[in-house]
């Protein structure tokens, strides 16, 4: 007999008949417990993972990231082709960016999105093909775009009029050739697990249908650009397919009417495709979400009797989140009693700075111990982190094993995507290492920081020049 849900729990969390099971599609395929019921991942315990590597850290499991990467590439090239047309998956470097992670994504044949210069460089650094680079942002620095098209990126998605004249100087005085996009808005705003069609016209990216118009009548005057097509993005962490058929049927229309004024010959759909964090999560299958969502572009386009355009998407989080997994280790446990009960309070080494997300969107993880199997029967707790903050919270419903203690290692599932892209240094937090792992083997892709990567950025214990000889920091008015 299972113990009665606690009263604190929320109803979407159920108490699990055990406690250390691990939910599928929420971890690495290659996690499992060994006999002696430490979790394994990538073969590699993770006792042994945090004694080499410390703790807190984050796991990426490279034939997840690979096989996630193969298949989004297989499912919209399957879906595409029983329309005569071709498709392109770009790689959402903001999920999760670093150099080894670029070429794994394009050794399986995926594109690279950046969306900043410092990811530009990342997968300029990783050997992307420029050609194989999309460049987007709502406020590219002049800078940035004479970078882009200094190095040939193959689309930048253009997203002010600013931003086109910026570009038609730079490609005038570098007599260079750039292929754009115009970000369009469709109004559909979809944000976690549904999507709401709704004018959401009221935010700051892309251009609004009418002013598309111009933009694109705009590029079309300028020799130095060629307008390959639309793209639009609809949000992220969506589940199901409605929202994407709407944009799309929406952005035909467009796409049908700028047209009529020249050739368009690709489509950009954006990314957003939902994965699980807790067993209540279903995201569609990969496979059937891509022919869903072509089959939608591909009848639009019957009914309006215009070609099928090449299909691109972006998906980030859906190619990282899974391979992710952050490791903890227990530092305190305190029993707060409330007059609904007693909630547990487990404290981890990490917290806010290496996971964002439940401060910033509420959003729900789920975890496990690690190091062994617990016992006791099904607690609730929250797990929270070492932040000087009340809102610093990790995970914020979950059933662990009663007799968890402090020493014990904890794992946090799904922290691929959005975790360590938005880590900060918080409270003088050093920011974890990032530990690929496959088939046994161990390596580091983005080092751990240390105590002495902080203070090398406070000026006044390292006393920083410049180039050009002042200190670093605010300029001389500034102060
Ligand atoms: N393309 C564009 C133009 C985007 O803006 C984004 C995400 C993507 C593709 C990739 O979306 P994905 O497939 O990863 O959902 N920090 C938030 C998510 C922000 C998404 C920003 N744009 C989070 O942690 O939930």
């Amino acid at each position: 007999m299972l113990p009665p849900a606690d009263s604190l729990a929320p109803d979407w969390l159920s108490v699990p008949e055990d406690a250390n099971d691990l939910a599928p599609g929420v971890w690495p395929a290659s996690a499992v417990r060994d006999d002696a019921g430490e979790l394994r991942i990538g073969g590699v315990g993770a006792a042994e993972l945090v004694r080499t590597h410390g703790s807190p850290l984050l796991l990426l499991d490279e034939p997840e990231v690979r096989s996630r990467a193969r298949a989004f590439h297989d499912a919209f090239a399957a879906a595409t082709a029983e329309h005569g047309t071709t498709s392109r998956v770009y790689y959402a470097g903001k999920a999760f960016l670093s150099t080894a992670v670029a070429q794994w994504v394009t050794e399986e044949g995926l594109n690279v999105d950046v969306c900043t210069r410092g990811e530009l460089e990342v997968a300029l650094a990783a050997g992307v093909q420029p050609h194989r680079i999309g460049f987007h942002g709502n406020n590219k620095s002049v800078s940035e775009l004479e970078r882009a098209v200094e190095v040939g990126v193959g689309t930048i998605i253009v997203d002010s009029l600013i931003e086109i004249e910026r570009l038609g100087a730079i490609t005038a005085r570098t007599r260079s050739q750039q292929n754009v996009l115009i970000r369009v808005n469709s109004g559909v705003h979809a944000e976690t697990h549904d999507f709401l069609a709704t004018a959401h016209e009221d935010q700051k990216f892309g251009f609004a249908f009418p002013d598309a118009e111009a933009a694109a009548a705009r590029i079309r005057e300028i020799d130095g650009l060629r307008l390959l097509g639309l793209h639009c993005h609809i949000g992220s962490q969506i589940f199901g397919v409605a929202g994407f058929r709407e944009s799309a049927s929406r952005v035909l229309e467009l796409h049908e009417r700028l047209r009529a004024d020249g050739d368009l010959p690709l489509l950009n759909l954006g990314g957003g495709f939902g994965i699980a964090y807790t067993r209540v999560d279903d995201p569609t299958p990969i496979e059937d979400l891509a022919r869903e969502i072509v089959d939608a572009v591909a009848s639009g386009c019957a009914v309006r009797g215009i070609p099928v355009p090449e299909l691109a998407f972006e998906p980030g989080r859906a190619i990282v989140g899974t391979a992710g997994v952050t490791l903890y280790e227990i530092g305190t446990t305190k029993d707060v009693v409330l007059d609904a009960g007693t909630r547990r309070y487990v404290s981890v080494d990490g917290g806010m700075s290496d996971n964002a997300r439940p401060a910033l969107y509420g959003a729900q993880f789920s975890a496990r111990l690690a190091s062994r199997a617990g016992g006791g029967g099904p607690v609730l707790v929250r797990v929270v982190g070492k932040h000087c903050e009340s809102g610093d919270i990790v995970v914020e419903h979950e059933y662990l094993p009663e007799d968890l203690a402090p020493g014990d290692l904890l794992a946090v599932p799904a922290t691929g995507a959005y975790c360590a892209s938005l880590a900060s240094n918080y409270n003088h937090v050093p920011r974890p290492a990032v530990v690929a792992v496959s088939g046994g083997a161990t390596r580091v892709i983005v080092r751990g920081e240390t105590i002495d990567d902080l203070l090398a950025r406070d000026a006044g214990i390292t006393g920083i020049r410049t180039a050009d000889g002042g200190a670093s920091g605010p300029a001389e008015g500034e102060r």
